[in-house]
């Protein structure tokens, strides 16, 4: 039985892999932005442990957040799945690019790291030189780059972690419309099966995931000088620097 924390599980695809989890006998804590949003996960997703909140668009409440969970013990794995996508570039920087940051910088580590990205990241540009907590020009694809190379600066840093990214595909959820094309089942598998496999073809690090199946990400993810960068930029933002 694994402990795992999913961010951002009161809905979607964060919900639908705490319910998954939960059923297979794991031990699930969930994450929602606020109390409301908690009560709302724990009625949807009632074999979870525990709640914890925070609004993952401010600093100190995602701080918070990662102290919490420390206070909970270390994690077997932790999914960084919170995101918005119609959002001011704000709350897309500060939810999609430093949140998963602080939480992967504050947070013991875990056995395995699984962060949610999208096809659409390929599309992204690094864009350091506009990283500012107040006016950040940042789109979802850039901010869908960066989490990218967080998990490949992860892998790279942290043999002992397998730190993986995953492409759900364009499914029906709050974020993906009623419209979208994609499997919503087939949305949520592999991080499931990233935090809880014991195939060799999911305990691996430093790689993307589209159902299951590993694909090509865009090569400034890969690229170590900019991931140093990202990480000092980050580290400039938030004051916490990224442990070794
Ligand atoms: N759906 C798609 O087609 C698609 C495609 C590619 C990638 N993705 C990625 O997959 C992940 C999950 O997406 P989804 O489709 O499940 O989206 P969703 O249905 O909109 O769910 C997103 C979750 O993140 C939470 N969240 C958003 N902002 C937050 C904040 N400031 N503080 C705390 N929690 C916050 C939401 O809380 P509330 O419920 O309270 O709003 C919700 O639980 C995202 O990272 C997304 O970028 C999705």
């Amino acid at each position: 039985m694994a402990k795992i924390f999913i961010t951002g599980s009161a809905d979607g695809l964060g919900q639908l892999a705490a319910k998954s989890l939960a059923d297979q006998g794991h031990q699930v804590v969930l994450h929602a932005r606020n109390p409301e949003r908690g009560r709302y996960a724990q009625q949807k997703v009632p074999g979870a442990e525990h709640v914890l909140l925070g609004d993952l668009s401010d600093i100190d409440e995602t701080k918070n957040v990662a102290d919490e969970a420390n206070a909970l013990g270390r994690f077997d794995a932790v999914i960084h799945n919170a995101g918005v996508y119609q959002a001011s570039a704000r709350d897309i920087f500060m939810v999609n690019t430093i949140a998963p940051f602080i939480l992967t910088c504050l947070m013991q580590k875990p056995g395995r790291l699984i962060y949610l990205s999208s096809g659409m990241h390929l599309q992204g540009r690094a864009n350091l030189e506009n990283f500012k907590k107040d006016n950040p020009r940042i789109s979802y694809s850039d901010s869908k780059l960066h989490v990218v190379m967080l998990c490949m600066a992860v892998a790279r840093k942290w043999p002992d972690v397998f730190a993986n990214a995953v492409d759900p595909g364009w499914v029906p959820t709050k974020m993906g419309g009623l419209g979208a094309p994609d499997d919503l089942q087939k949305g949520y598998e592999t991080q499931v099966w990233l935090a809880v496999s014991e195939e060799n073809r999911g305990k691996v690090s430093g790689r993307y995931f589209h159902h299951q199946q590993e694909k090509r990400y865009n090569p400034q993810a890969g690229d170590t000088l900019l991931q140093e960068s990202f990480l000092s930029r980050c580290q400039d933002l938030t004051g916490i620097p990224f442990p070794p």
